[in-house]
């Protein structure tokens, strides 16, 4: 152990940035200053599960990050002192994620969240090493003993939020800043589209890459060139309120996402399609103290309470409102999915017949652009 905690470090001499990492990952444990001493009743901090979480971006004020550090308070509320939570924020998605994950181990944390896509790899080496810690990779696919996957229905957000756009817009043309293309990105951005032209069928679609997570700078530049492109209501996939804010100084619409954006824009707002991590992060953490944690592949939805669409803006017109309510209702229900055919895509191919509804393998698939949205899918033929 003494040994590897070394070599950990002198790696660490070669990133600035890791080394930051990795004292935030000492400095950043709940609570925060344990001024006093434990009362005499209180558990051996042994005794406590430790768990950590690994962030790809900052935490900031909003969104992904920033949701998934809101749901880690909540539990470290929840489970009081049979827990101790810590994380880390701004690891990027390279050897750094698997220098943090392993220092992490050392630090005596059990069960440890990992909460990009771009963590796989990493998560999966440190795993292989490291049999008696448990770790859960947000969005991934690959898993292992000690390696469950999750995810939200991120894409149940996006079609809510369509449905308002496609009752919002003048233009008759949405757009979406996208971030990673990955099939849940594309997912999304079909999925708002689909949900914009379940209001008006004649409904198109422009999409501009930034090839980031959080990068607001490109996320507002291309927010901009949308809006010169015809754009009045827009939607994002990457992780900052940059869209948001661009679109309240342009005058054109913008819908929060992962997280509640209403205060960065109150005249562009039209809703937040808001994730809450902490069903699944106290399921989690629940089996893991009765020592009945398995891997597996969790994809949790508006069903589960997962997913919503929230602070729909008073201007939207109450029959848009309407709609999302009985769409919402019905994915509680199960007698409505998103992806149900006829649906086609962007050359005129049918890629779900009329009734047939698209499963799981299907949607992690999706690397096309439904019809109605300009371009290619970037990297598909
Ligand atoms: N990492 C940061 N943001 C995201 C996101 O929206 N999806 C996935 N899969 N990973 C992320």
């Amino acid at each position: 152990m003494q040994t590897r905690k070394r070599s950990v470090i002198k790696l660490i001499g070669l990133s600035a940035l890791s080394l930051a990492a990795l004292t935030a990952c000492g400095k950043k444990e709940e609570p925060a200053a344990p001024a006093a001493p434990a009362p005499a009743a209180a558990a051996p901090a042994a005794d406590k599960l430790k768990v950590s979480f690994m962030y790809v971006s900052p935490i900031g004020d909003g969104g992904w990050t920033f949701q998934h550090e809101l749901a880690r308070k909540a539990i470290a509320q929840k489970f009081g002192d049979k827990i101790e939570t810590s994380m880390v924020e701004s690891v990027p998605e390279s050897a750094d994620a698997e220098r943090v994950l392993r220092d992490m181990a050392g630090q005596g944390n059990k069960l440890i969240f990992a909460t990009s896509f771009g963590y796989q790899e990493f998560v999966q080496k440190a795993a292989a090493d490291l049999p008696n810690v448990k770790f859960e990779h947000a969005t991934g696919y690959k898993q292992a003993d000690n390696v469950a996957v999750y995810d939200t229905k991120t894409f149940e957000g996006a079609y809510l939020a369509g449905i308002v756009a496609g009752s919002m817009t003048k233009t008759k043309t949405v757009g979406v800043v996208a971030s990673v293309p990955i099939p849940e990105v594309v997912r999304n951005i079909n999925s708002f589209v689909l949900g914009a032209q379940s209001v008006d069928p004649s409904i198109q679609a422009k999409v501009v890459w930034v090839n980031e997570w959080f990068a607001p700078p490109k996320e507002s530049e291309a927010a901009t060139s949308l809006i010169n492109g015809g754009v009045d209501v827009m939607y994002q996939n990457t992780n900052s309120p940059a869209v948001l804010k661009t679109a309240e100084e342009r005058g054109v619409y913008a819908f929060g996402k992962d997280g509640d954006m209403s205060a960065f824009a109150p005249k562009a707002h039209l809703g937040s399609a808001v994730i809450d991590w902490t069903p699944y992060y106290s399921k989690v953490v629940e089996d893991t103290l009765a020592g009945k944690w398995q891997s597996g592949n969790f994809w949790w939805g508006v069903k589960e309470g997962a997913m919503d669409l929230v602070k729909i803006a008073d201007q939207v017109p109450q029959e848009a409102k309407d709609k999302v309510a009985k769409a919402k209702s019905s994915m509680k229900d199960g007698s409505f999915a998103v992806w149900t055919g006829p649906i086609v895509d962007n050359k005129g191919q049918e890629v779900l017949a009329s009734g047939v509804v698209g499963d799981d393998a299907f949607l992690r698939g999706i690397n096309f652009y439904v019809k109605g949205i300009e371009g290619v899918v970037p990297g598909a033929k």
